[in-house]
């Protein structure tokens, strides 16, 4: 095991009526007036935002909204977002909804202190040091922003999906999490979470790291405890504690603690980044896609750790770890299937991907070469993007 630093100084407020705490966790932290920001409609309808601003202003906290925030975000409502929150001088945002959602408060709050461009610390230029805190109620669970350090952006111009990455300096203040907000949610957007935290799982799992037992275990029953819940919340979308399973699963797969003592691979969510970039599909099922496709890729020069997970998460039997890892691979794709998540390229709506292209911004992006697990330069990703295309 590798040494590690493990910091989460994120309030994690869970169960039925977790957002009615925002307007006390914000009093708490000191801040008077704050961003509230939010996605397309989904908020609203169901009344969620209304019940948040009640709270706020229940007990004398003002706010200012920033409402509009798309799936796979952009840097111009950032930039919208930095001149609002400067002009009016908010203390604090509040994101509610998901990843999209956070992301964009958080890309805010780092803009808002700096004389610069925020574009600087997703292109590696600078390092956050300072930003406002970001209190958060959770929507989806899905892309565990709520309790990670990270922001993903896409700039516009050149349409550069960056994901920047910071210790502590962007982990959320708190985070309300309450199973019931996430009834509401499309199967498809439910299914897509799923794998995107099921993926953030598997990123750390795949690791070149020995004597990890410890993250091992936790990567395994995760995965074990999220495909057993899966199915029940795609059944039943009002079943209370199969969503409080996936909830809380959703954090504890990307807050970090999978992650310690190890190193993580990513070479997957840099390859689905294009994708989203490229052609606007939803992260997670991008991911159902791309992720099978790095597993068979990888299990021709190095099986040992995909049929470790084979055996682990899926029961796979065989003893030969080409074909325990084959297998593994089956069993995972099937169960995408099973939840209605598309498992080739063209039922991702992309027939015919322009493999050069995406793995010539995949490397402008990230560099020469990506993946902690096994280390790919730009003929090993162009053959998984062909792998995923023929599938
Ligand atoms: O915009 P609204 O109307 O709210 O609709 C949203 C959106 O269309 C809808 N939705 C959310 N909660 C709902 C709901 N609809 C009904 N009922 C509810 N309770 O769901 C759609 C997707 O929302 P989005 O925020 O985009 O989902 P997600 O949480 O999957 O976030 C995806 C983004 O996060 C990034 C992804 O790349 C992508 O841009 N990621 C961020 C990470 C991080 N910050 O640590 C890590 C991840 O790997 C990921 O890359
Ligand atoms: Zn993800």
């Amino acid at each position: 095991m590798e040494n590690f630093t493990f910091y989460t100084p994120t309030k994690y407020v869970f169960g039925r009526g977790a957002e009615c705490k925002v307007a006390e966790l914000s009093s708490q932290a000191g801040w008077k007036h704050v961003m509230i920001v939010y996605g397309g409609n989904s908020a609203i309808r169901s009344g969620l935002l209304d019940r948040v601003k009640d709270s706020l202003g229940s007990i004398g906290i003002s706010f200012i909204e920033l409402g509009g925030i798309k799936p796979n975000p952009t840097d111009d409502k950032v930039y919208e977002g930095i001149e609002l929150a400067r002009k009016e001088r908010i203390d604090a945002l509040i994101a509610v909804g998901g990843g999209s959602v956070i992301d964009t408060a958080k890309a805010i709050a780092c803009g808002v202190p700096y004389d610069g461009d925020f574009w600087d610390f997703y292109a590696g230029k600078k390092t956050v040091t300072e930003a406002l805190p970001v209190g958060v109620v959770l929507t989806i669970p899905a892309a565990g922003s709520e309790g990670s350090g990270n922001s993903v952006i896409t700039r516009i111009d050149g349409l550069h999906k960056i994901s920047l990455r910071t210790e502590s300096a962007l982990r959320p203040r708190f985070a309300c999490l309450n199973p019931e907000l996430t009834y509401t949610l499309p199967p498809y957007q439910t299914a897509s979470g799923i794998a995107d935290m099921m993926v953030h799982i598997m990123e750390r799992y795949f690791t070149p790291t020995s004597e990890v037992e410890v993250t091992d275990r936790l990567c395994e029953g995760l995965l074990k405890a999220i495909i057993a819940e899966a199915p029940k919340v795609m059944a039943e979308p009002d079943n209370y504690d199969a969503r409080a399973n996936i909830m809380w699963s959703g954090t504890l797969a990307h807050n970090g603690v999978c992650g310690c003592g190890r190193r993580e691979d990513w070479s997957s969510h840099f390859l689905e980044h294009e994708l989203s970039a490229v052609y606007g599909v939803t992260h997670g099922a991008g991911l159902a896609v791309v992720t099978p496709a790095w597993m068979t890729f990888v299990a021709r020069t190095n099986p040992s750790k995909i049929a470790q997970f084979g055996r682990s998460v899926f029961d796979i039997k065989a003893t030969d770890d080409m074909t325990a890892a084959l297998e593994g691979i089956e069993a995972l794709r099937a169960f995408f299937n099973s939840i209605g998540l598309p498992i080739s390229m063209t039922a991702l709506g992309i027939d015919n991907p322009d493999i050069p292209l995406l793995v010539r911004k995949l490397h402008e992006n990230k560099g020469e070469r990506i993946g902690g697990y096994m280390s790919l330069g730009a003929a090993e990703t162009a053959e998984i993007y062909r792998i995923a295309t023929d599938f």
